[in-house]
């Protein structure tokens, strides 16, 4: 499987003119790569006019999405739109729609089946608000792990073996992401630990297949400089981005890292000829 790299535009930028210089800043220095699978997801607004330009190098997801096809929702956007639009994937369950939307693991269940029956992939978001698992005498209290195992199964409830190709699990600490108060960076310890964590419980739910198939990403402050580090851990296959996503120079330079990282023996023997 090829290293996903998934860049969440999030609420930018403000016009289609930056949004429009901003993909296409992006296209021209990212195309052609071909080793990893690169998704970028734009508000909705823009995505309309970025599917007509995007090329196959580059795949398109929502940031949300309503539960019902089609109806009275004032405001939604239904799976089968964003399909209809060009998407493939869905990012579900991120922190700022946790908080700011009051979205429960419960809501995120419900979008999840719907998602489900359009064919449109999903990241899942994971993660826990704060770093605090130590007590005072510097023991692990295992909080961490109560609230991902429990983050997790409750939105896959009644998701069976065979629905879980087409999900993606995004760990995402809160307290590692950009814009978070006093954010404080995580190691790739911190998202091997979750990776770990997260396909134990996948085992236990499901089987051994699924619990080493799935796709995991980590999310949080990740950029140029340090993407390679959280990449090099084994059970991580990729990264979700927010600010290093919406600034096509760093991006790209984060793309092209990754890119370099993973050709493979012979691609580089070729390429070094020239
Ligand atoms: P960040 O955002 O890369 O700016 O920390 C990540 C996210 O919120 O998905």
């Amino acid at each position: 499987m090829k290293p996903l790299i998934v860049a969440n535009w999030k609420m930018n930028p403000i016009s289609r003119k930056q949004a429009e210089h901003l993909f296409e800043s992006i296209r021209k220095e990212i195309c052609g790569i071909q080793n990893i699978e690169v998704i970028l997801c734009p508000p909705f607004i823009y995505l309309d006019f970025i599917s007509k330009k995007t090329s196959k190098d580059i795949k398109l997801g929502g940031q949300n999405i309503f539960w019902d096809r089609q109806g009275p929702y004032t405001g939604e956007i239904s799976p089968q739109m964003l399909k209809d639009i060009g998407c493939d994937y869905v990012i579900l369950g991120h922190s700022e729609r946790r908080k700011n939307f009051k979205e429960t693991d419960e809501i995120i269940n419900k979008k999840i089946k719907a998602v489900l029956k359009s064919r449109l992939k999903i990241i899942l978001c994971v993660g826990e608000e704060s770093r605090n698992s130590f007590n005072k005498d510097g023991r692990w209290t295992g909080e961490v792990d109560l609230v991902l195992r429990e983050q997790v199964l409750r939105c896959l409830e009644d998701i069976d073996e065979s629905q879980m190709a087409n999900i993606i699990i995004a760990y995402e600490p809160v307290w590692a992401i950009s814009t978070t108060e006093n954010s404080c960076v995580a190691v790739p310890d911190d998202a091997l630990s979750a990776s770990l964590l997260i396909r134990k419980t996948m085992h236990q739910k499901y089987n051994e297949k699924i619990a080493r198939s799935l796709r995991i990403l980590y999310g949080g402050s990740v950029d140029s400089k340090n993407v390679i580090d959280f990449m090099k851990e084994d059970g991580i296959d990729g990264v979700l981005v927010g600010g290093a996503g919406i600034n096509s120079s760093e991006f790209t330079r984060l793309v092209k890292a990754v890119s370099g990282q993973y050709l493979s023996a012979e691609q580089k023997t070729v390429i070094s000829r020239f």
